[in-house]
């Protein structure tokens, strides 16, 4: 188990999700530090000698699959998925989402889409009762970049929402690119009063590729601390 406590509790989650992985699986690998836990997990068990096929929601996950020899695959030859897990950025008591902190929200909201069931694996900093502390991604076409900002502003407003929104950049430098090639606008809104109203708003708008709101979509989110897990929702 890590030594430092947020990542002894990832690892936690992580391996509670684990539990339900089945010879023949076809399973979504999510992205990020705590998803990274996970496709450890999926490693030892093909290791083990269990057959699994499994899709990555991103290069840097296809790289850490690939070196652990987890047998990959593609939506286009596996359209279908048993299950996705996968890390958060912020979720609420209705298993709503804030995804996208790492820039893989596209392809993770894809896969989480062709999956049966999608299980979020998190430790307890994420939870919150109303989304919006963590800056929203919303991830946009390089084209028109400036107009698309402001549609996106004059729409969120009309739901409610205001606040910067801030072109993402590798640590100051360059801007950040998506493994689609797009850029990321994250939108400090604060509390999002409507969220299924501002998914709406912003899925209609010329220039947004995807935005990083994740709803309806979790059916079980994994939560650990120091004190162990709790699971919200439906893991089997
Ligand atoms: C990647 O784009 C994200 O959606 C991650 O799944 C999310 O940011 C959680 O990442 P950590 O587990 O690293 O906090």
């Amino acid at each position: 188990m890590p030594a430092d406590p947020l990542d002894a509790a990832k690892r936690l989650a992580a391996e509670k999700a684990a539990e339900i992985v089945r010879p023949g699986m076809r399973l979504g690998l999510g992205t990020g530090s705590t998803a990274k836990h996970f496709v450890d997990c999926v490693g030892e068990k093909v290791k083990g000698g269990m057959p699994l096929i499994c899709v990555p929601t991103s290069e840097a996950t296809r790289a850490q699959a690939a070196a652990l020899n987890i047998p990959l695959t593609s939506l286009d030859e596996t359209p279908e998925l048993d299950a996705t897990v996968d890390g958060t950025d912020e979720f609420d008591p209705q298993l709503r989402l804030i995804k996208g902190g790492g820039g893989a929200l596209l392809r993770e909201k894809i896969v989480a889409s062709a999956s049966k069931r999608l299980i979020v694996i998190t430790d307890r900093t994420k939870q919150n009762t109303r989304l919006g502390r963590f800056p929203l991604p919303i991830e946009v076409v390089p084209f028109g970049l400036e107009a698309t900002r402001r549609k996106i502003e004059s729409a969120a407003a009309r739901v409610g929402c205001h606040g910067a929104l801030t072109l993402r950049r590798v640590k100051a430098g360059p801007v950040f690119v998506t493994d689609n090639g797009n850029y990321i606008l994250d939108a400090a809104f604060g509390v999002i009063p409507d969220p299924e109203g501002l998914a709406l708003a912003l899925a209609v708008l010329p220039g947004v590729v995807e935005h990083g709101l994740f709803l309806g979509l979790a059916s079980a989110i994994v939560i650990a601390d120091a004190d162990g897990v709790e699971i919200k929702g439906d893991l089997r």
